[in-house]
């Protein structure tokens, strides 16, 4: 139901790490499933707990909790529930909107989303009834002074006016909510707050903010900022998270350096034509981590690949790819494709890349080494947009999550030069547009792995 909580290992470590006794009044951020607001009340019963958020799952959840009702009308596409709902009071319409939200990861046109949103909204009175329940434990678990709809930046200047701290967990990707909420928040008239869409990138400024008008903080993000040390940092199998609080007791971890540099020379795009030779080699795991840190998004913990491939055009680099067996498929069918990257963003290197990857030439040695036979190959883009555009016609959309897609291909029956060969003949054109995946500041981030960041339920 709450999608981006964040990791009970986070706040483990936030728990132990920030003085929140010490605060006194706890100003938090960004509630979403209140799940740090129930946390910090738990180990500091003598804390005052202050959520906030601007959603209609935890405003209403909020509203509960503090023992009040607004109205929720549905309308438009959740028009069908206000009959389902018909006689409940707040708490069934709170539940509703529980339920309503869940149906949100369903509103793709594919097949597979439109059978879960008609099977929701057929038995929508049924998963109200379940959810109110799980509803009643969660409220009751809810112990605040106060909640306040409206924007996390405004809940900053209340803490600063009462002399609490704020503890805030931000999105960290601009306009996710809006998309994950979108069915809700079209389909309903609720007194809904009016704020400013975060934008990530603000972040050393808000934290900025807190330290001029001295209230003491914790900052949760996934982004590691340039001048600044972080408190705590957690990596799972996801993208590392950090905090950045007011206080020093550190419980960060460096890095071991898992990555030896290396001279290599970088394909000139345009030099690339039909007579170009291209060639995949196998690189070792610490110098494909060094390409990766130069080529794929920083910030991220790279896993180790058990098949780390350089494409070479005409003995250059033009990118990589990196297989490792699958953790959730079947093995002896499915590889999964750790990451790929391309070393420029013209002529749609970064196409022909997952497209070598897939061929035959380069699966048949893997069959021999992991005595299998790959059928397809799998992987996910981190993004929130609906599709990729490096996939785009080359893979299959097999999955759309809220921050992910996952994407599979068969093995292309081809040699690595058949697929090259294709490759220009489709994409490369010369004039063509530069391509939209690259080092763009956040990018979508190819084929990571990763666990779910969606903690569905409390
Ligand atoms: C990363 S989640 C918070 C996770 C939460 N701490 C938890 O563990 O469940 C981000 C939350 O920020 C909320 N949000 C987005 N923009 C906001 C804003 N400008 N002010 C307050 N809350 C906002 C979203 O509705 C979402 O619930």
């Amino acid at each position: 139901m709450f999608i981006g909580a964040v990791p009970k290992e986070v706040v483990g470590q936030v728990l132990s790490t920030v003085p929140f006794d010490e605060w006194g009044d706890v100003y938090v951020g960004c509630s979403g499933s209140f799940r740090f607001d129930r946390a910090v009340k738990m180990r500091h019963p003598g804390c005052r707990v202050y959520s906030n958020d601007v959603s209609l799952l935890t405003c209403s959840i909020g509203a509960l909790a503090m023992g009040r009702e607004f109205e929720i009308r549905f309308k438009g596409e959740l028009e069908f529930v206000e009959a389902a709902i018909a006689g409940m009071d707040f708490r069934g319409r709170v539940a509703a909107v529980m339920v309503a939200s869940a149906m949100g990861k369903f509103t793709s046109k594919n097949e597979y989303a439109q059978v879960h949103f008609r099977h929701y909204r057929e038995q929508f009175r049924v998963f109200v009834d379940q959810a109110l329940p799980k509803l009643a434990a969660l409220v009751a678990q809810i112990k605040i002074e106060d909640y306040y709809a409206g924007d996390f930046i405004e809940q900053a200047d209340r803490a600063e006016k009462r002399g609490g701290g704020m503890a805030c967990f931000a999105p960290t990707y601009k306009n996710g909510y809006e998309r994950i909420y979108r069915l809700v928040n079209e389909n309903t008239d609720w007194p809904a707050p009016r704020y400013g869409i975060w934008d990530p990138d603000s972040l050393p400024a808000f934290i900025l903010s807190l330290e001029e008008r001295h209230i003491p903080y914790c900052v949760i993000s996934d982004q590691l900022l340039a001048d600044r040390t972080p408190t705590t940092e957690w990596r799972g199998a996801n993208k590392p998270v950090y905090t950045y609080s007011s206080n020093q007791a550190a419980s960060y971890r460096r890095r071991l350096p898992n990555e030896v540099q290396f001279k290599y020379a970088v394909i000139d795009p345009a030099a690339i034509a039909a007579k170009s030779k291209v060639t995949v080699a196998e690189v070792d795991g610490k110098r494909m981590n060094y390409l990766k840190n130069v080529y794929l998004a920083k910030g991220i913990e790279h896993t180790t690949g058990q098949f780390n491939c350089i494409v070479l055009i005409d003995g250059v680099l033009a990118g990589g790819f990196i297989f490792a067996q699958t953790r959730f498929g079947d093995k002896t069918r499915e590889l999964y494709m750790l990451s790929d990257f391309s070393v420029s963003r013209e002529r749609r290197i970064s196409k022909l890349i997952p497209m070598i990857a897939s061929c035959r030439e380069v699966i048949e040695p893997i069959n021999r080494r992991l005595l299998i036979k790959v059928e397809y190959i799998v992987t996910t883009a981190f993004t929130t947009k609906p599709v990729s555009m490096k996939y785009r016609g080359i893979f299959e959309l097999d999955k759309r999550a809220a921050d992910h897609l996952q994407y599979q291909s068969a093995i292309r029956n081809q040699s690595i030069q058949d697929v090259f060969n294709e490759w220009l003949r489709k994409y490369a054109g010369q004039g063509g547009k530069p391509d939209r995946q690259g080092q763009a500041a956040r990018p979508e981030i190819a084929g990571e792995e990763r666990a779910l960041h969606d903690t569905a339920g409390v």
